[in-house]
């Protein structure tokens, strides 16, 4: 537990105030931190067949597994596993920080977090892998990968909410 607000009975005006200022900035180191989103290169615990597990990422952000050819990506209490692979023409994507989207290099297709499409060549949105809790790890089904056009049900089903 943190030792903020940890000021009982004998707390006094300064020590009050000190406290609301770190929670103050608490505050908005997180809330920044929330938005930004960072990408970081990440690898699976282990692969058993189609199933790939990872640990359930702890903050939002992205994670890329280049040899699963997976994202991760946490935003608040959802996560959701994509495929690396651009659906237009099987370049790997790549997360834009700054602008809080997906990218592909070779035709400039941009998708939201979510994985939706903005703009661009391709035609549909970023295909999702099946994925589903398993107490701390989320386990992802590199076998059934869901178009959002084709298998639009399963692909906005594709989330595990924490
Ligand atoms: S390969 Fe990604 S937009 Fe063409």
């Amino acid at each position: 537990m943190s030792s903020l607000g940890s000021c009982t009975g004998a707390c006094g005006r300064r020590d009050f105030l000190q406290q609301g200022a770190a929670l103050l900035a608490l505050t908005l180191f997180f809330g920044r931190d929330a938005a930004a989103m960072p990408v970081r290169m990440g690898a699976a615990l282990r692969r058993d067949g189609a199933t790939v597990t990872y640990p359930i990422p702890a903050a939002d952000g992205v994670t890329i597994d280049r040899d699963q050819d997976v994202i991760l990506a946490r935003s608040g209490n959802r996560v959701i596993a994509f495929s690396l692979i651009c659906p237009h023409q099987n370049t790997a994507l790549r997360w834009q920080e700054k602008a809080g989207e997906f990218q592909c290099p070779k035709h400039k297709s941009r998708y939201r977090t979510d994985g939706t499409f903005i703009a661009g060549r391709a035609t549909r949105a970023m295909d999702r892998f099946a994925i589903t809790r398993a107490g701390e790890t989320v386990v992802v089904d590199v076998d059934r990968v869901f178009e959002a056009d084709a298998q639009a049900a399963d692909w906005a089903a594709a989330v595990v909410t924490l």
